[in-house]
């Protein structure tokens, strides 16, 4: 006699759950030289510890309670081959306008000498990379054409951008002048990527091949 097989029971079909973003919130450095990177994110980004204790410090330059960990220790060493190193290469923040870029990078000039290692006009931003006392870098930046969402369609869909996805060094003292001179953002940004105010010699993007 046949044996009767039995169906297996049909099951609903699982819902996919809608998927859940979380939005970037903070990064974590260690160090060993605490009071000095606080001070050097407090006078380039403005931030000031929510919290502040031997060895921990959590910074916000915003409603976060933290942005930036620090974790410090004088034990930790300095590495002097992380340009060869996989691994973070920077940490960057953002300006609502070009302008403000601008006039912080006049006021980190005229206050304290730091000068970026590397300004380049990406084409969705203008970015100016500056190091922390550790040799972190740290990038400024400011959308080029002040909306994600031009940017953004630029950065995916432009011809310019497959072609050079780096863009163009620009000399931030020259952008500075220039504007002084009366040239409007748009026009500005139009010429440093034409690589009107280039540098004369290239930078350092900090970034090396081990041999
Ligand atoms: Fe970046």
């Amino acid at each position: 006699m046949k044996k009767a097989t039995k169906k297996p029971a049909k099951r609903p079909a699982a819902k996919k759950k809608p998927f859940k973003r979380p939005v970037f919130h903070h990064a974590l450095l260690k160090t060993a030289r605490m009071d000095e990177m606080i001070k050097w994110y407090a006078d380039v980004v403005g931030t000031q510890p929510n919290f502040y204790a031997p060895g921990i410090a959590f910074l916000s330059n915003d409603g976060a309670n933290h942005r930036l960990s620090l974790v410090g220790n004088p034990l930790f060493r300095d590495n002097p081959e992380f340009r060869k190193y996989a691994g973070l290469h920077h940490l960057a923040f953002e300006y609502t306008t070009v302008n403000d870029l601008l006039d912080t990078w006049q006021r980190l000039h005229d206050e304290f000498g730091y000068e970026p290692h590397v300004a380049v006009h990406h084409g969705m931003t203008l970015s100016f990379y500056y190091v922390d006392p550790d040799g972190n870098s740290v990038e400024l930046q400011a959308d080029a054409f002040g909306d994600w969402k031009k940017s953004t369609k630029w950065m995916r869909e432009s011809a310019e951008f497959k072609a050079d996805p780096i863009g163009k060094f620009v000399v931030p003292a020259k952008m500075v002048a220039a504007r002084a001179a009366g040239v409007k953002t748009k026009e500005l940004l139009r010429r440093a990527y034409a690589g009107e105010y280039a540098p004369s010699a290239p930078y350092d993007y900090r970034v090396d091949l081990p041999a």
